[in-house]
């Protein structure tokens, strides 16, 4: 007999992360993790290189100034936010807190690919509902859901599609599924979303008692390598995240970095500007080409190409070997598509070109 995992571990295809380096010396223009455009405020920066000289001391286990950073900035309360080491660390615990073996954990047909990953590392099912035009569809959604449903994970806007749904259609997905059933809304993008039909869902936390709501520092704030994400929760579920959370599950660091992230109001400004700036123009601009691009409400856009010699495979191939990393997404089923992040204006001009070659 041989240490054998538990259940569902083994079915777990291990997360694929966007691509970082290109054979050879060459600085890559990298597009392939969605990181915010523009890097971390200088301020950030600053507050990091500060906490280093306490890193010898454990950090404030209950992240209070980030906490109350965060009710301040977005108008929540503090007591109702845990925060986690990405929140693909949040996603994890609300996995392992409410979803085993013989429940089910629903999500469409083209959610981010941590929920598999999550789903079957606790033995659980994974289900999905088909999507419409690449966007949720939440009749489908409420049609799969059932008595074993525990989690239902929306992501909104979505990766890879970059679509969204609106805030009723959250609101008729929430009323649709059991009650015993926790909602969670992962609005890792709702910063660069500003449609007047969109909220990131902290209004439905404060109404209902299963309504979880997920956001992260790694975006519009550009702190990916840092690891800080968060969770606006029910009271009772952010008492059930807050024991199974480990006690120093986030850095001084991070907590330092991420209060000062949000205290620089114009860097966030002037990065959401910027997304919307060149959002539109490359989809523009793939779209002249001849490309499919779907509408994309993130910091990213799902390119179309059409299979055969011209395909995303290629495409990717060439982009490459012009020092450009945008995402393969063979893992979420679509061969035919790459995922471009929105990158710096030098960035965007030069996979404009490239693909224009690649095209001709
Ligand atoms: C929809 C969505 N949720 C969560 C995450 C993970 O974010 P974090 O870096 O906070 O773990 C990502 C990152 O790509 C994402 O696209």
């Amino acid at each position: 007999m041989s240490p054998t995992p538990r259940p569902g571990i083994l079915q777990i295809d291990p997360y694929v992360p966007g691509k970082s380096s290109l054979p050879g010396n060459v600085k890559p223009m990298k597009l392939s993790s969605n990181e915010g455009a523009l890097g971390p405020s200088p301020r950030a920066i600053e507050a990091y290189r500060k906490a280093a000289e306490q890193m010898h001391r454990y950090p404030d286990p209950g992240s209070t100034a980030l906490r109350e950073a965060l009710a301040k900035h977005y108008g929540l309360k503090a007591d109702r936010i845990v925060c986690g080491s990405g929140s693909d660390e949040l996603i994890a615990l609300v996995m392992r807190s409410y979803a085993g073996p013989g429940d089910e954990v629903l999500y469409s047909q083209y959610g981010f690919i941590m929920y598999p990953i999550a789903t079957h590392s606790v033995g659980a099912t994974p289900v999905t509902a088909p999507e419409k035009g690449f966007r949720t569809d939440v009749d489908a959604m409420i049609a799969k859901a059932n008595a074993r449903t525990k989690i239902c994970f929306l992501a909104n806007p979505n990766n890879p599609t970059g679509s969204y749904i609106t805030t009723a259609e959250v609101e008729r997905l929430r009323a649709g599924l059991p009650a015993q059933c926790i909602l969670v809304i992962d609005a890792a993008y709702a910063e660069y979303v500003s449609r007047n039909d969109y909220s990131a869902g902290a209004e439905l936390v404060e109404r209902h008692d299963n309504v979880v709501m997920m956001r992260t520092f790694s975006k519009i704030y550009a702190l990916g390598g840092l690891r800080l994400g968060w969770a606006y929760c029910p009271p009772a579920i952010a008492d059930v995240l807050n024991r199974v959370r480990g006690p120093f599950n986030v850095t001084s660091a991070s907590q330092a970095a991420g209060v000062a992230a949000l205290e620089d109001l114009a860097f966030a400004d002037a990065s959401r500007a910027h997304n919307d700036m060149w959002l539109p123009w490359l989809t523009r601009e793939l779209q002249a080409l001849g490309l499919e691009v779907l509408p994309s409400v993130g910091n990213f856009v799902l390119v179309h190409f059409k299979p055969g010699a011209k395909g995303a495979a290629a495409a990717n191939a060439f982009l490459n070997a012009r020092a450009i990393i945008p995402r393969g997404l063979d893992n979420y089923g679509l061969p035919d598509h790459l995922r471009i992040t929105i990158g710096t204006e030098a960035e965007m001009r030069a996979v404009v070109a490239a693909l224009a070659d690649f095209l001709k």
